[in-house]
């Protein structure tokens, strides 16, 4: 038995934690089995390696990659997958599609490079669907920071980063129109779920 893997992708602020979150309360009282989880940091190691990335000093952005990668191969193979073979549906805070607009476009990484690692992180392993929270730039911005307070790593980069990054997004989601649903973050939370809703109803059994 196979569960249903869906991520929740976008830029910064784009209201994917607040709708992964709605969305399992959703699917709960569907009665449905469910579990959330985040890259980075869905698992113990992983915890770890996202404190490193995201409130440790300098990080190389070869060593971004790789540490990333290492969260990913681990938070497939002892959390994800093990899920998915018990029929669960699991929503996952971000995969992949990061990796290819952060490091890719972001940072300008080698996107080849990136899809061979990314390879032996997922084991092959790719989402059912991906909503792709998109919202412009800035606005996403300002809402991260206010929420957290304490910009980390990745928020404190500058506007020019984050526009390549949404870009990356864009790009990816025509590139996979299958896969990737393009939901406009700048609705109400309420209409935001609604659409998601009406975008997974198809793919529960
Ligand atoms: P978030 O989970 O709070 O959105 O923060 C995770 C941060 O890590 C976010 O700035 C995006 C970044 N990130 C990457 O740069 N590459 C990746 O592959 C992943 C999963 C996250």
């Amino acid at each position: 038995m196979s569960g249903l893997f869906v991520t929740f992708e976008g830029g910064e602020g784009g209201g994917k934690t607040t709708q992964l979150k709605l969305t399992e309360a959703w699917l709960r009282s569907l009665d449905y089995p469910v579990t959330t989880t985040r890259e980075p940091g869905g698992t113990e190691l992983g915890q770890k390696i996202r404190a490193l990335l995201l409130q440790g000093g300098e990080v190389s952005n070869r060593a971004e990659l790789l540490l990333l990668m290492a969260d990913r191969a681990h938070h497939v193979e002892t959390c994800i997958q093990p899920h998915l073979d018990r029929g669960f549906i699991v929503l996952c805070d971000r995969y992949y599609d990061s990796t290819i607009a952060y490091q890719g476009y972001g940072r300008g990484m080698d996107l080849d490079a990136i899809a061979r690692i990314n390879g032996i992180a997922t084991n092959g392993l790719q989402p059912d669907v991906t909503l792709w929270l998109d919202l412009e730039v800035s606005v996403g911005l300002a809402r991260a920071k206010q929420v957290s307070g304490n910009p980390d790593r990745m928020e404190r980069l500058d506007l020019e980063f984050h526009q390549r990054v949404v870009r990356g997004f864009r790009e990816l989601a025509m590139r996979e129109g299958d896969r990737i649903v393009r939901v406009d973050g700048s609705q109400s939370s309420e209409a935001v779920q609604a659409e998601i809703q009406t975008i997974l109803k198809p793919y529960l059994k």
